[in-house]
């Protein structure tokens, strides 16, 4: 068995996973998928520039650009972005290789989005809170910063139980462990290929919206639309995943220091 190896660099996505990313039978790079996130992301984006946090190899990016959307992006694997360069009209796409908490791209954008759960790939509450202050510094007033993220599925533990089994195939399986007091998930890979297992185990974040919203605050943000899906679902209780949508206003908020007046907090 062959565990996939972590790249100094490159992260948890080095060649062996770049490499097989593209799958275009995998569900992830079908019209289907990617058709209705580009659609909301050109409306979005409207006359202005899009920022990709984690622009990956391009999957999301390059049809958005083919709109006629001047997309950037920020990735720190170098394995991901050289499949995004090595596809027609990558090469246009400017892309920072650096870590997306703090890798700053010139211009202003109208939009930036952070798609396909990579909040999560930030493991700690910190790093997913300089993650918003990146995104809202890059945008312009008004702009909007977008992120699809699952919602977390603890739902989907039994009482006492850490592990959830979320894909059992002939020649895959996924199970994600919970460390419930650290907001961690774990997820882990097994699959055979070509006749050898492989491995692979990636930790994540998981993160309520709620605290997606206090983070979006403190950046300066406002939520503007939470939907259970691209096509503009409601978000419930029974979403297993959602799109939100923050807004930089148009004038920065005031934002007022403590309001204690000369009668209040005295003891009686
Ligand atoms: C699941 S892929 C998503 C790629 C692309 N956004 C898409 O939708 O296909 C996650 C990407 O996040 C990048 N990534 C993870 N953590 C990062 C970080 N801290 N800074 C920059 N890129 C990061 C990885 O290198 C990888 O390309």
């Amino acid at each position: 068995m062959s565990d996939a190896p972590r790249d100094a660099d490159d992260g948890y996505f080095g060649e062996s996973i770049a490499a097989d990313y593209d799958d275009p039978a995998d569900e992830m790079n079908s019209a289907e998928t990617v058709d209705p996130v580009v659609d909301v992301l050109a409306r979005l984006a409207g006359s202005g520039r899009a920022l990709e946090l984690a622009i990956g190899t391009g999957r999301i990016a390059l049809p958005l650009a083919a709109r006629g959307v001047p997309v950037a992006g920020i990735d720190k694997s170098r394995a991901m972005v050289g499949r995004l360069r090595a596809k027609p009209g990558g090469p246009e796409i400017p892309v920072a290789i650096g870590d997306l908490t703090t890798t700053v791209i010139g211009g202003g954008f109208s939009l930036v989005y952070l798609v396909y759960n990579t909040i999560m790939n930030l493991t700690t509450q910190a790093a997913q809170v300089a993650c918003f202050h990146n995104a809202a510094a890059h945008l312009d007033p008004g702009g909007t910063f977008l992120i699809e993220v699952m919602a977390p599925d603890l739902q989907r533990l039994p009482p006492g139980e850490t592990v959830h089994p979320f894909h059992v195939g002939h020649d895959r399986w996924g199970f994600d462990e919970y460390d419930i007091a650290r907001q961690g998930l774990t997820s882990h890979q097994l699959s055979i290929q070509d006749g050898q297992a492989r491995h692979v185990s990636i930790p994540f974040r998981y993160v309520w919206p709620a605290e997606l919203d206090l983070m979006a605050q403190l950046a300066g943000l406002q939520l503007r639309e939470r939907w259970g899906g691209w096509h503009g679902e409601p978000f419930t209780g029974q979403s297993r995943q959602h799109v939100s949508i923050w807004e930089k206003p148009l004038v920065a908020a005031d934002r007022p220091g403590p309001r204690v007046g000369p009668d209040q907090n005295r003891g009686a």
